[in-house]
């Protein structure tokens, strides 16, 4: 390829991740495999790395991060970033808008907007490239944390459409969507590390991390809530937001109500009632509802305090915290044999349900808090599934309280308990027989991101255990219906289904078997990972340190824990076990592949005389290539067969893509 055509495959490369990026962060609707997008962006990695020249701050390949910033430059905000006036109550809204009302002396309308609880930014876009990014910091200026923000998924690195302003900044909210928010801390914990507080911390706290790798891994997200332009888009917020959209740009959408239209006190109202009931089946955390004034013009005639805008106000929602009784502590045993404090609590109501359990995460915490049993504490509902304590109401505590003394044994098992230098938590070695770990690598195994067992959950698998027909995951491959029947609750039908599911998945591929065994540190990116650098398991049983190291993201603690695995006789005695039941241990490489295609954009038309579309489109991508669904000028050539209809045929010589049969196609393949 010469210099140009490189140049020419590289933006293409870009243009269409970027594309597929948009699909499937921001519209949900995606068009290829994560496999083929892996696949992608691998090609323009490679690309990129043979060509530095080519680098690009806004690549794709930046998504995943890599830069290290040391200390983030200190950038002096164009505009000053403000923050809003508060209220809690209808009356001080009322008077808001009265206030408004008397200034302008004319007609006007509100948009009523989520307050999201995270971190604010400033994104400048010059010529449609994101240019940089900004925190909040003292409102005057903030930190540069541009490298971090590339990490975002739903951030746009280029713009789509050409009616954007040459240079402009948008400002909105980085946050922490609530399901990853628990799963960072689950895995947190699992690692003995401090979990996050709640997920507006973990949100400011890993746009503040120095290593934009870490950062690409947190599940931030971001919703935009005000352009800042010179050339104005609209004359109103709301019709800015709208097209800000349409360049890509998550702002909200009106679908799902997240921003409205409102002429009065009553509309204003619905909307913040109809919020105060419906945000807790948000996946994020909003703290109020923000109102601002839709006229741009009417927005300036009003202007400024020194602090906040004189057009926009935020209606707080009351704090979701509740006081109560503690009752008693259990100590509950995790998987990975992690020990969490669990508390018992006097039932107490907390936004709309009864809350009896909450969770006190570690020893440290239940010493930092200095929690005693008959204790009234104040539990709050955050992003985390079951509420926490976050204090002790101390002068409530009886006189002759006693401080927690963490057990020093397993609660199940009596193994004594340990804790790794510089680790949160304390965990039970006893990994092999202690029964709330056997199940829990059970129910791990058969879960829906692991071999997705149909018709067998979590219930059935503790029930399998207790009446002694499985003791580890691989036991599940000799049920049969006669040990199952007998089972009560256990109808013919769901046997049939739970049999089916288990000879189905060992259909399921290795990276996911390799998950579902278990072994700590080993995620699902981990295995991955894992399983396409060694290909099978036999070799990853075999590999030394220095070689698992070898793997990109694979560091010493990961090879540790792999190696402390393995080292067991237990384990390889089921890895064995499995092999033997037929499930995969080895990575899918499908035969006859090559590279002939990398990279070409190939579009299938018409029906062929000995291969079917399926089969073509295989053999496409086991060359290297991808089967593009519409002809356009990225299009590399079309596999024309029987009926090519002629506007495709006109596209294709008006753009020049050639057409090829598909004989031609198999011989190009060396077929
Ligand atoms: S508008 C000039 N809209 O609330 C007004 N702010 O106390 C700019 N926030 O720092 C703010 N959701 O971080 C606006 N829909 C929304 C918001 C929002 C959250 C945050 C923002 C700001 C703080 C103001």
């Amino acid at each position: 390829m010469t210099e140009e055509n490189i140049k020419l495959k590289i933006d293409q490369l870009r243009s269409d991740l970027n594309k597929h990026n948009r699909l499937y962060y921001m519209q949900d609707n995606p068009e290829i495999s994560d496999f083929e997008f892996d696949t992608l962006l691998k090609e323009l990695q490679d690309l990129e790395n043979k060509h530095p020249e080519f680098q690009d701050p806004n690549s794709p390949t930046q998504r995943v991060g890599g830069g290290i910033t040391k200390n983030f430059k200190t950038v002096v905000h164009k505009y000053p970033m403000l923050s809003l006036s508060n209220t809690y109550s209808k009356e001080e809204l009322e008077e808001f808008l009265e206030r408004v009302s008397k200034s302008l002396g004319e007609e006007h309308e509100f948009v009523c907007e989520l307050k999201y609880d995270g971190a604010a930014i400033g994104i400048t876009y010059v010529n449609g490239k994101l240019d940089r990014a900004v925190t909040r910091g003292d409102g005057k200026k903030g930190d540069d944390i541009s490298s971090n923000v590339r990490t975002i998924q739903s951030v746009p690195l280029e713009l789509s459409g050409n009616d954007f302003p040459e240079d402009f900044e948008i400002r909105g909210e980085v946050f922490m969507k609530l399901d990853g928010f628990n799963e960072l801390n689950k895995s947190r914990l699992e690692e003995g590390l401090e979990p996050f507080a709640n997920p507006r911390n973990s949100a400011s706290g890993s746009l503040k991390l120095q290593d934009s790798k870490i950062v690409a891994t947190r599940p931030l997200d971001t919703y935009l809530y005000y352009v800042m332009s010179k050339e104005k888009l609209a004359d109103n917020h709301y019709d800015s937001i709208q097209k800000a959209k349409t360049w890509g740009f998550n702002t909200p959408s009106i679908k799902d109500k997240y921003i409205s239209k409102a002429k009065n006190i009553d509309e204003i109202f619905d909307f913040i009632n109809y919020w105060d009931t419906h945000r807790s089946e948000l996946n994020f955390e909003i703290d109020g509802i923000v109102i601002k004034l839709n006229n741009y013009r009417q927005q300036e005639e009003l202007g400024y305090t020194a602090k906040s805008p004189r057009w926009a106000i935020s209606y707080k929602f009351k704090a979701e915290s509740a006081e109560t009784e503690l009752l008693s502590l259990e100590f509950q045993v995790g998987r990975t044999g992690a020990i969490t404090p669990v508390a018992n609590l006097k039932p107490v109501e907390l936004a709309g349900t009864t809350v009896k359990r909450a969770s006190v995460h570690n020893a440290d915490q239940i010493k930092k808090i200095d929690l005693r049993l008959g204790d009234i504490v104040r539990v709050e509902k955050g992003g985390e599934i079951i509420p926490k304590i976050t204090s002790v109401v101390t002068d409530a505590r009886k006189a002759d309280s006693e401080e927690f003394i963490f057990p020093t044994r397993c609660p199940e098992c009596s193994t004594a308990l340990e804790r790794q230098e510089g680790e949160a938590q304390h965990y039970c070695p006893n990994e092999m027989h202690c029964p709330p770990q056997r199940t829990a690598k059970i129910q791990h195994f058969i879960s829906r991101k692991a071999m997705e067992i149909d018709g067998l959950g979590e219930e059935t698998i503790k029930q399998l255990f207790n009446e002694g027909l499985i003791s580890d995951y691989a036991d599940l491959y000799e049920l049969n219906e006669g040990d199952l029947l007998p089972l009560e609750r256990m109808a013919q039908k769901s046997v049939q289904n739970m049999l089916k599911g288990l000879e189905a998945s060992k259909n399921i591929p290795f990276e996911r078997v390799l998950f579902a065994l278990g072994i700590r540190y080993v995620g699902e990116t981990v295995a991955k990972k894992l399983a396409r650098y060694f290909k099978t398991m036999d070799i990853i049983l075999n590999a030394s340190l220095e070689e698992l190291l070898a793997v990109g993201e694979i560091g010493e603690r990961i090879a540790q824990s792999i190696i402390n695995f393995r080292e067991k006789p237990d384990n390889i005695a089921i890895v064995k076990r499995l092999q033997s039941y037929g499930l995969q241990f080895e990575i899918e490489e499908k035969e006859g592949g090559s590279d002939v295609l990398n990279g070409l954009a190939i579009v299938i038309s018409g029906s062929f005389e000995s291969l079917s579309r399926n089969e073509l489109k295989d053999l496409i991508e086991m060359n290297g290539g991808r089967n593009a669904s519409s002809v356009s000028s990225k299009t590399d050539f079309i596999v024309a067969g029987e009926g090519l209809g002629p506007a495709k045929r006109k596209k294709a010589e008006d753009l020049g893509v050639a057409i090829i049969s598909e004989s031609e196609f198999l011989k190009k393949i060396g077929k």
